[in-house]
């Protein structure tokens, strides 16, 4: 039998340290007022206690979304913790499965950027559908203020430290939420935002192999913008016409909080009221992987979602990496 998939709770967390626009100025040539026009951003989160990483933060949003349904951690089947920042290339979810005591839980990592909260759902959904689990916990969770450069203002002021969870549930096939999805990649243009692995120069004096490390981020801000005003629509517009529904149809657009403007040129573009688009960024800037279970889980405490509401869901970046969802809440 097909099984429909449901999220069933939400969770997040943020580190305490807030950094305001002001502050920013007093690390690169920047002011409040263009990062503000420029972006909507007001302040981040920044993860600075010393030991601290993606997973204590994956952690706290993990718990509270089983606290909140009451739900024995022994029951999650799955974990799939999407990062790009994991404090372990060989993967943080295994780490986020044994603190939250996750003991039944099968965990891995599912590198996208920006779009691995969609990409991660979509693939929990997929488990679901087919019936091998019951109960996924999606994380989406990043530091990237370990992997930025703090002396590039076009990067750094962007970007903040955050983790939001999902438990997705299996139910009867009528009572599914997730209606439909769409992704899509173009590696074409992958350097536009990338952590590169830089060579050293010098090989091995006897294996004659290269070894490195990790660069900063770098974004090619202009056509990072450009790539996500044009394709987004066209990925949200495709998925809803493959399931006969309109933009009229759809209550809520939660796209990846990345600049409020490029949040705003896709409503428009849509024709979408802007009150049915979902944004705190002005609070958190652009936490990648996070900032969509983030948003999620904030309207959710806020009450602001109805059963039976439709909610558009929009990932993109890095990769590049693009991807819709539409659910019934
Ligand atoms: O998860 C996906 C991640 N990435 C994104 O979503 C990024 C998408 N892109 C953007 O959000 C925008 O391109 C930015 C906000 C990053 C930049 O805005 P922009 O309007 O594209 O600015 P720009 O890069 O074209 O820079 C305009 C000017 C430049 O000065 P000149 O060359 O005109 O003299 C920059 O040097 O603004 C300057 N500038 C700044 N000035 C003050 C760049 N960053 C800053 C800054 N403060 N922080």
């Amino acid at each position: 039998m097909v099984q429909g998939a449901k999220i069933i709770s939400t969770g997040s967390a943020t580190p305490s340290v807030k950094v305001s626009n002001e502050q920013m100025s007093s690390i690169v040539d920047t002011s409040d007022e263009w990062i503000f026009t420029r972006t909507g951003i007001k302040e981040r989160r920044l993860l600075t206690e010393y030991g601290q990483s993606v997973t204590d933060l994956a952690v706290q949003a993990s718990l509270q979304a089983m606290e909140s349904i009451s739900m024995d951690p022994s029951n999650i089947d799955l974990i799939i913790l999407a990062t790009s920042s994991p404090n372990d290339l060989f993967g943080s979810a295994s780490k986020v499965q044994y603190k939250i005591g996750a003991v039944n839980a099968c965990a891995f990592d599912l590198t996208a950027a920006c779009s691995g909260f969609v990409i991660s759902v979509v693939t929990a959904s997929q488990f679901i559908f087919n019936g091998t689990y019951k109960n996924i916990l999606v994380v989406g969770a990043d530091v990237l203020s370990k992997w930025v450069d703090w002396s590039d203002r076009g990067t750094c002021i962007l970007f903040g430290d955050a983790a939001g969870a999902v438990i997705i549930q299996s139910c009867s096939s009528n009572l599914n939420s997730i209606l439909n999805f769409h992704l899509s990649t173009d590696g074409n243009y992958a350097d536009y935002l990338s952590i590169a692995y830089k060579q050293q120069l010098d090989p091995h004096p006897i294996l004659n192999l290269y070894q490195g490390s990790f660069q900063h981020i770098s974004m090619n801000g202009k056509e990072v913008y450009k790539f996500a005003v044009s394709q987004v629509p066209l990925s949200i517009i495709s998925c809803l016409d493959q399931i006969n529904m309109s933009i009229e149809d759809v209550d809520w657009l939660l796209m990846h909080q990345a600049n409020e403007r490029i949040l705003m040129a896709v409503a428009e573009k849509l024709s979408i009221s802007s009150n049915k688009i979902i944004s705190n960024l002005s609070k958190y800037g652009n936490t990648s992987a996070a900032s969509i279970p983030l948003a999620l889980n904030e309207v959710v405490q806020k009450n602001k979602i109805s059963t039976d509401d439709i909610i558009v869901i929009a990932g993109f970046g890095a990769g590049l990496t693009w991807g819709t969802i539409v659910l019934r809440w």
